[in-house]
């Protein structure tokens, strides 16, 4: 690390990973935001600011962020209404002894958005939500078993998944993951589906009939579900008695004013909503049917920081926000414009790659043998953080990011789309590396 740190272009950034690796376990919180999940010892791995669609790094580099605080800004960095309306609300004080009135306006503009949500419950992070959701799934319907698709979270219900085989989620979310401290009691209470195979899903809860307590789901990430398999989701679960629960974590507003429950025309029973919800601040949310709901009112669902009011505060006007300026129009538009420049690029390099996806969230495709597949995403995160933009191979499109943004993105593709092209033509994309292959990314549902 120390040679790599004085060598690199991201000098510093590689310094505090040092340290970070000395103080931190794992050197960062999110696993997402580990160096070796980019192109590590080029990529910047510490920011000192962040504004619009942009961020600077502690060396000094500007990038545009593709990855949009993966996933947490929607409107942009330091959006100023959404920043102002914090202030003013800091200046009122961030908690209390007792409740505040945001509580009530925020819930209330929830149950305007979401078609699902008749009470809601608040929460801090997607995974804590998410285990909520369950926790009163299972209140609810009295069975403990639950079946899971997508990537929920960090907490044991979740990962108890893997206690029957280390590769269960391997699918979900990326392979290899080991429980390590889940209990081994929860064996065989959270079971993995595979997304789009509604048979699949039939089995199990046949297999398991009158024990499911909730399926929970990612609707969708990067692509449109097939037209009939959530309609028939949903119908298999309201007859196995069970809760369907729609995981909108990353999804949120991006998708559509009401959510990825409006764009796909399906009701769950309950929703969890976080990252996306409240532009950088910290807010998560379970919203959901009266009568699944209104039982939690007897379990011990409880926490201090859950009526935080800055987080509030932010949910309830990046709503407003992203309702008043029709940002998910705004991110289609964007996306699809960015589809459309790289491929133009890809083609006019001749160089073996396609953007496709949902415009909102697209991401690159190389048409390239499977063991050749690591080195190109490498090497193309590599080149595009020396020309000044950050990401993975998949896009989070973000309401700051404009045409200065498209086409300075363009211009670095069309290099780095060459650069690939015709170092795939030569048989040498090796010696283009300047760090370590990326780790396996986060597979997720599709990407
Ligand atoms: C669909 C989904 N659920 C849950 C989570 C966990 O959210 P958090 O990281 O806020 O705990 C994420 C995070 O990326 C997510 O994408």
């Amino acid at each position: 690390m120390d040679q790599l740190a004085q060598r690199s272009r991201v000098r510093r950034s590689m310094q505090l990973y040092a340290r970070a690796l000395e103080l931190i376990p794992g050197g960062t919180q999110l696993i997402s935001r580990r160096p070796a999940r980019f192109a590590c010892g080029v990529s910047p791995v510490y920011a000192a600011r962040a504004k619009g669609a942009r961020f600077w790094d502690v060396d000094g580099h500007e990038y545009i962020d593709w990855t949009s605080g993966i996933g947490s800004i929607l409107l942009g960095y330091c959006d100023p209404v959404v920043d102002e309306a914090v202030r003013e609300q800091m200046a009122l004080g961030t908690i209390y002894s007792v409740n505040h009135e945001l509580e009530l306006e925020l819930a209330e503009e929830l149950c305007r958005t979401f078609p699902c949500a008749e009470m809601v419950r608040y929460a801090r992070c997607g995974g804590e939500a998410c285990a909520m959701a369950v926790r009163i799934a299972r209140g609810v319907t009295g069975r403990d078993r639950v079946l899971v698709c997508g990537y929920h979270g960090w907490h044991d219900w979740y990962l108890a998944a893997n206690l029957e085989g280390e590769e269960n989620l391997a699918a979900h979310l990326f392979s290899g993951i080991e429980p390590i401290g889940v209990p081994r009691a929860l064996r065989g209470t959270a079971l993995p589906f595979a997304y789009g195979d509604a048979g699949a899903l039939e089995a199990l809860l046949h297999s398991y009939r009158g024990e499911i307590a909730a399926v929970i789901m990612e609707p969708l990430r990067s692509r449109l579900p097939p037209p009939d398999y959530l309609p028939e989701v949903a119908a298999m679960v309201r007859d196995a008695g069970a809760l369907l629960i729609f995981d909108e974590v990353s999804t949120g507003l991006r998708y559509g004013l009401r959510g990825a429950q409006g764009l796909v025309e399906v009701v769950p029973d309950m929703a969890v909503l976080a990252k996306s919800l409240s532009n950088g601040y910290a807010m998560a949310a379970v919203v959901g049917k009266r009568a699944c709901m209104e039982p939690a009112a007897r379990m011990f669902i409880s926490s201090t920081y859950w009526s935080e009011t800055l987080g509030l505060r932010a949910a309830l006007t990046t709503m407003r926000e992203a309702r008043r300026r029709n940002v998910p129009a705004q991110l289609a538009e964007v996306g699809h414009e960015l589809m459309q420049r790289l491929n133009r690029a890809a083609t006019a390099a001749d160089c073996p790659v396609r953007c496709e996806g949902v415009p909102f969230h697209p991401h690159l495709l190389f048409d390239v043998p499977a063991e050749q597949q690591r080195l190109l995403s490498t090497l193309f995160i590599q080149e595009m953080a020396k020309r000044g933009c950050h990401g993975y191979t998949s896009f989070y499109i973000n309401g700051a990011q404009q045409q200065p943004e498209l086409q300075q993105t363009e211009t670095a593709a069309r290099e780095v789309f060459h650069l690939l092209a015709g170092a795939l033509r030569q048989g040498s994309l090796q010696q283009l590396l300047e760090c370590e292959l990326r780790e396996e990314p986060f597979r997720r549902l599709v990407t």
